[in-house]
């Protein structure tokens, strides 16, 4: 490995940036990479995690809902590309039974949420003046901007509550419900600063943080994909194969853990980690937005 916990992109020498993959180290000894042998990495990203299993010898077939984190995985991943270790593909993770097709996979890694490169892409998933888009992929219909414009106001409470787990839900969308008679909501900004007006600042974490999760979720259906991906995840693995999911937060580890649960009775999967495996303090220290990770693992118990 080139240097554990932290991995340098490219493996050509274009666009070099830095990106700490979520529980690195992890990733490699749970997936059990061992060379010669094809993982699926449904969740590409910035190729952090992709280019730790392709240092181990892996080879990968790399999934990104987002055109532009393929467009630049491409560039930075050349070589692994054309030296035929890494296929990286534009497509959502709900089709990886299509992408993958009959090749047998050994070990199927999703690390949930958004991008770092999503975060900075103006396209509305942090607080700056950027329009309330929230799209990872282009082709989706509906923006963030016309949920928080369109939706009623007890459907707005609902999406709050359930997506966001959100204490204030109520009082955030009669706010919502009152601004956008003067004024549709249109940027990412103005909706930060109506939630941090009408709930005030508590803590670090930024009032509206929940706020944007659950519209980010809603807009992406993000439940919706994991739960269809997850069997095929398990479709697609060979006999003692590995499943591992990073999650961030409680509806994804939930979903996740009823899964492992229904397949085990199911004599499908058995789930290794006993607890979800965290990261350490040190790495919340060096990588502050890995706090709430949590990850299982699952070996399959039958398969191809
Ligand atoms: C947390 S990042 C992954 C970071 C990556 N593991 C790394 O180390 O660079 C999550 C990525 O998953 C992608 N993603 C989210 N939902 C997806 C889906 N349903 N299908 C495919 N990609 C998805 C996002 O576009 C984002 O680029």
């Amino acid at each position: 490995m080139r240097n554990p916990g932290k991995s340098t992109l490219p493996i050509s020498n274009t666009h070099v940036r830095e990106h700490i993959p979520v529980l690195a180290a992890e990733i490699v000894h749970w997936l059990d990479v061992q060379p010669g042998k094809t993982y699926l990495d449904a969740t590409f990203g910035f190729g952090g995690h992709t280019g730790l299993i392709l240092d181990a010898g892996g080879r990968v077939i790399a999934l990104d809902r987002d055109e532009e984190a393929v467009r630049v995985g491409q560039e930075q991943f050349a070589l692994a590309i054309s030296s035929g270790s890494l296929e990286l593909v534009h497509n959502r993770f709900d089709c990886l039974e299509t992408v993958v097709g009959k090749r047998h996979i050994a070990g199927v890694l999703f690390d949930l949420g958004m991008s770092t490169m999503q975060l900075s892409s103006d396209r509305g998933f942090s607080f700056g003046d950027e329009s309330l888009d929230m799209r990872m992929d282009a082709s989706l219909g509906v923006t963030a901007a016309d949920l928080v414009n369109g939706l009623g106001r007890r459907e707005l409470v609902k999406l709050l509550e359930t997506l966001g787990e959100e204490p204030f839900a109520a009082k955030i969308a009669e706010a919502i419900v009152v601004r956008r008679k003067e004024k549709p909501l249109t940027h990412a900004h103005e909706l930060a600063r109506l939630i941090e007006n009408t709930v005030g600042r508590r803590g670090r974490i930024h009032p509206a943080t929940r706020v944007f999760q659950a519209l980010r979720m809603a807009v992406n259906d993000e439940r919706g994909q994991l739960t269809r991906a997850l069997p095929q995840a398990v479709s697609v693995l060979g006999s003692g194969g590995r499943l591992a999911v990073i999650s961030f937060h409680s509806l994804e580890d939930r979903i996740v853990k009823h899964f492992g649960k229904e397949q085990h009775i199911q004599g499908a999967l058995m789930e290794l980690t006993t607890t979800p495996i965290r990261p350490s303090e040190e790495e919340v220290q060096t990588n502050p937005s890995s706090r709430s990770a949590k990850m299982r693992v699952f070996a399959r118990t039958l398969g191809i």
